[in-house]
């Protein structure tokens, strides 16, 4: 049994690692304590670090302090390191409430900005985290998104308003964006999407594209809204720079789907272990799949 949470430090080393490696890290939401566990699990089965986050909403529901306390326990109960990401944070007022809670790493959202609005934002919020470092001694990664990509983890029947070719994330712009602002992570929008399409595929990455912006900049770059890609455009995006990949909407549904068919089965079951239990297995299957996928 681990006696520490693991140190952002290490964060981005593992980080690092796995981009030299050409493999790359998970990324997993959470809303409640099943979903926590049922990634720990996996992430423990297949020894592998894992990340969990948690986006603004997510965070008010369950409480920013409680999802630090829950995933510092997961990193005394299991022996994978287990890193906490502020998913999704739009304004430097909560990026100072997730780095004060302990958080290992944030998220500045101001995609739907405009681009000089967008460089402010984070760079305000780059300069919080660094003088936070100076002062504390503890690393916070700061990640940013540029391109907008939509904003939900939904199952829906037509893209995001706003989500076009022509907001796709270019070469230059995500040089200036990383020099301007010194943010550790960068995520790109190169057709990924946030949610899920009911009724149609998903569009398809612009590896192209994720080619010319790795070949841009040297930092590590995050795929956000990877619910609905393809296996093998997930796995040309490892092999083209991607270091970490977010999934949330796959998992939410198998969840949502594991608790549902188990309570039509058997509607007069009313103990949420039960119908609980099985919203994690079905949602086990899908982390576990990423996961392995990732590892190649
Ligand atoms: O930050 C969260 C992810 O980008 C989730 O996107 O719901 O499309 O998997 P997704
Ligand atoms: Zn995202």
């Amino acid at each position: 049994m681990k006696t520490l949470t693991p140190q952002s430090e290490q964060y981005l080393d593992i980080i690092n690692e796995y981009k030299k490696n050409g493999k790359a890290i998970a990324h997993f939401n959470i809303s409640n304590l099943d979903q926590a566990r049922a990634i720990a699990d996996v992430a423990q089965e297949l020894n592998q670090p894992v990340i969990i986050g948690a986006s603004e909403g997510e965070r008010e529901y369950m409480g920013i302090d409680m999802v630090r306390t829950i995933v510092n326990e997961l990193n005394q109960e299991y022996d994978v390191a287990i890193f906490l990401n502020a998913d999704h944070t739009y304004t430097l007022e909560k990026v100072i409430e997730v780095v004060e809670a302990g958080y290992d790493s944030v998220i500045v959202d101001g995609a739907k900005l405009p681009y000089e609005e967008n460089v402010a934002l984070v760079k305000s919020c780059v300069d919080y985290v660094r003088s936070y470092e100076a002062k504390t001694g503890k690393r916070v990664l700061v990640e940013a998104e540029l391109g907008y990509i939509g904003q939900s983890s939904s199952l829906n029947t037509a893209l995001p308003e706003g989500v076009s070719e022509a907001n796709l994330t270019t070469p230059v712009q995500a040089k200036d964006f990383i020099l301007r602002t010194g943010v550790d992570m960068f995520a790109p929008a190169v057709g990924n999407v946030h949610g899920m399409l009911i009724d149609a595929e998903n569009p398809r990455l612009h590896i192209d594209r994720l080619k010319e912006i790795t070949a841009t900049v040297d930092i590590p770059l995050v795929l956000h809204g990877a619910s609905g890609n393809t296996d093998q455009d997930l796995l040309d995006a490892i092999d083209n720079g991607i270091a970490i990949i977010h999934i949330n909407t796959e998992i939410r549904k198998a969840f949502r789907d594991g608790e549902m068919n188990y309570l039509e089965a058997h509607p007069n079951e009313v103990a949420p272990y039960k119908f609980g239990k099985e919203g994690q297995e079905e949602m086990k299957k899908v982390v576990r799949a990423k996961m392995l996928l990732y590892m190649k």
